[in-house]
């Protein structure tokens, strides 16, 4: 076994965001599903790609702390909610989850900063950056029902506009 790398606090941290990542996996996994049976075949796969996309962040964690000698432990998750108010109501959901893993994220960059973690300090750069694009992401669907509308005709709309993002939601290279 490798020597570990970071602090302990560090190790904390990050395996937090192993379950941050876990979950919000789950909880699109869940939207995607309802979404699914509800008749929203756009908003389906964005949200099924988008579960994907998060287990990939999940994924770089694990692999980042086992390379550190900080042996990864994967969390258990709260059960996401299974039926939801609207379309609307999931995406804002989304952003919300999202802004809330963006301040976990800003959290370890202060704290590698602390460390003097450099290594920690440039793996998270790639979560900084990605967490600007997920917020504007949402908040760029939420404007959405402003422009559009909230009728049957305009989240049609926003459903067919959902499923042309559902590939651009796969993870960058
Ligand atoms: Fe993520
Ligand atoms: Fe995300």
């Amino acid at each position: 076994m490798n020597t570990m790398k970071i602090s302990s606090k560090m190790k904390k941290a990050l395996n937090d965001q192993v379950g941050l990542e876990a979950s919000a996996s789950n909880s699109y996994l869940a939207m995607a599903s309802w979404c699914e049976v509800t008749g929203y075949e756009g908003a389906a796969s964005y949200f099924y790609a988008q579960s994907d996309e998060e287990r990939t962040h999940m994924l770089k964690i694990v692999h980042y702390l086992n390379d550190m000698g900080a042996n990864a432990t994967i969390p258990a998750t709260k059960a996401p909610a299974t039926t939801y108010k609207s379309l609307e109501t999931i995406l804002k959901t989304a952003l919300k989850n999202e802004q809330l893993v963006t301040k976990a994220i800003h959290k370890m960059v202060e704290l590698s900063q602390k460390d003097k973690d450099h290594s920690t300090y440039a793996f998270l750069e790639w979560f900084v950056n990605e967490q600007v694009q997920e917020e504007t992401k949402f908040e760029t669907l939420l404007q959405k029902f402003d422009l559009i509308g909230r009728d049957k005709l305009a989240i049609n709309e926003i459903d067919k506009l959902l499923a042309t993002q559902a590939t651009a939601a796969e993870p960058a290279a």
